[in-house]
Protein backbone atom coordinates (compact mmCIF):
# COMPACT_ATOMS: atom_id res chain seq x y z
CA UNK A 1 0.00 0.00 0.00
CA UNK A 2 1.03 3.73 -0.64
CA UNK A 3 0.11 6.77 1.07
CA UNK A 4 0.16 10.43 -0.67
CA UNK A 5 -0.39 13.60 2.41
CA UNK A 6 -1.30 16.66 1.03
CA UNK A 7 -0.36 18.90 4.05
CA UNK A 8 -1.78 21.82 3.39
CA UNK A 9 -5.27 20.48 2.47
CA UNK A 10 -5.61 19.67 5.63
CA UNK A 11 -3.15 16.77 5.71
CA UNK A 12 -6.03 14.88 3.65
CA UNK A 13 -4.88 10.90 3.02
CA UNK A 14 -4.92 9.19 -0.04
CA UNK A 15 -4.53 5.82 -0.23
CA UNK A 16 -3.84 3.08 -2.80
CA UNK A 17 -3.47 -0.93 -2.74
CA UNK A 18 -1.70 -0.33 -6.41
CA UNK A 19 1.99 0.80 -7.09
CA UNK A 20 3.41 2.50 -9.55
CA UNK A 21 0.61 5.11 -10.20
CA UNK A 22 1.04 8.31 -10.82
CA UNK A 23 0.76 11.26 -7.95
CA UNK A 24 -1.87 12.96 -9.74
CA UNK A 25 -4.02 10.00 -10.98
CA UNK A 26 -4.36 9.16 -7.58
CA UNK A 27 -5.02 12.65 -6.14
CA UNK A 28 -7.80 13.34 -9.26
CA UNK A 29 -9.45 9.46 -8.08
CA UNK A 30 -9.77 10.69 -4.71
CA UNK A 31 -12.16 13.58 -6.01
CA UNK A 32 -9.43 16.44 -5.46
CA UNK A 33 -8.90 19.01 -7.57
CA UNK A 34 -5.17 19.20 -9.00
CA UNK A 35 -4.19 21.50 -11.40
CA UNK A 36 -2.88 20.63 -15.05
CA UNK A 37 -3.15 22.86 -17.77
CA UNK A 38 -1.00 20.41 -20.10
CA UNK A 39 -3.35 17.52 -19.85
CA UNK A 40 -0.67 15.85 -17.58
CA UNK A 41 2.04 15.37 -20.62
CA UNK A 42 5.01 17.07 -18.49
CA UNK A 43 4.57 19.97 -20.54
CA UNK A 44 3.76 23.32 -18.49
CA UNK A 45 4.61 22.58 -14.69
CA UNK A 46 0.99 23.56 -13.32
CA UNK A 47 0.61 19.84 -11.26
CA UNK A 48 4.41 20.15 -9.44
CA UNK A 49 4.22 18.93 -6.00
CA UNK A 50 6.28 20.53 -3.01
CA UNK A 51 7.67 17.09 -1.49
CA UNK A 52 8.68 17.66 2.42
CA UNK A 53 8.82 14.17 2.99
CA UNK A 54 9.44 10.48 1.10
CA UNK A 55 10.96 11.72 -1.75
CA UNK A 56 13.04 8.18 -2.19
CA UNK A 57 9.41 6.06 -1.92
CA UNK A 58 8.78 8.35 -5.85
CA UNK A 59 9.92 6.74 -8.77
CA UNK A 60 12.98 8.45 -10.84
CA UNK A 61 13.20 11.90 -12.42
CA UNK A 62 11.31 11.86 -16.14
CA UNK A 63 13.24 13.15 -18.80
CA UNK A 64 10.60 16.06 -19.20
CA UNK A 65 11.28 16.86 -15.00
CA UNK A 66 15.18 17.07 -15.85
CA UNK A 67 14.58 19.33 -18.30
CA UNK A 68 12.65 21.71 -16.31
CA UNK A 69 15.37 21.61 -13.75
CA UNK A 70 17.78 22.58 -15.83
CA UNK A 71 15.49 25.37 -16.61
CA UNK A 72 14.83 26.37 -13.11
CA UNK A 73 11.19 26.38 -13.46
CA UNK A 74 11.78 22.87 -10.53
CA UNK A 75 13.34 23.06 -7.60
CA UNK A 76 15.26 20.25 -5.88
CA UNK A 77 12.58 19.71 -3.61
CA UNK A 78 9.84 19.74 -6.40
CA UNK A 79 8.56 17.09 -8.54
CA UNK A 80 6.01 16.96 -11.25
CA UNK A 81 2.26 15.13 -10.36
CA UNK A 82 1.70 14.01 -13.88
CA UNK A 83 5.19 12.31 -13.94
CA UNK A 84 6.00 11.25 -10.54
CA UNK A 85 4.72 7.46 -9.50
CA UNK A 86 4.53 6.13 -5.46
CA UNK A 87 6.47 3.20 -5.57
CA UNK A 88 6.39 2.25 -1.77
CA UNK A 89 5.36 4.03 1.59
CA UNK A 90 4.77 7.11 2.21
CA UNK A 91 5.04 10.91 0.59
CA UNK A 92 4.00 14.13 1.86
CA UNK A 93 3.47 17.26 -0.61
CA UNK A 94 2.40 20.72 -0.52
CA UNK A 95 0.51 22.53 -2.78
CA UNK A 96 2.62 25.30 -3.92
CA UNK A 97 1.61 28.81 -3.83
CA UNK A 98 1.78 29.01 -7.91
CA UNK A 99 -0.42 25.94 -8.33
CA UNK A 100 -3.11 27.09 -6.14
CA UNK A 101 -6.37 27.52 -6.91
CA UNK A 102 -8.85 30.49 -6.22
CA UNK A 103 -11.55 28.00 -5.37
CA UNK A 104 -9.99 26.00 -2.78
CA UNK A 105 -9.46 26.60 0.51
CA UNK A 106 -5.80 25.90 1.87
CA UNK A 107 -4.25 24.94 5.07
CA UNK A 108 -1.23 25.69 6.60
S1 LIG B 1 0.10 18.69 -16.02
FE1 LIG B 1 1.50 19.82 -17.20
S2 LIG B 1 3.41 19.16 -16.48
FE2 LIG B 1 2.02 17.99 -15.32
Amino acid sequence: MVRIRIQNLGNRSIESETTERKVIELIHENGIDWMHACGKKGRCTTCKMRILAGQENLSPETPEELQFRILNRLLPTERLACQAQVLQGEVTIRVPETSKFSHLTYTE
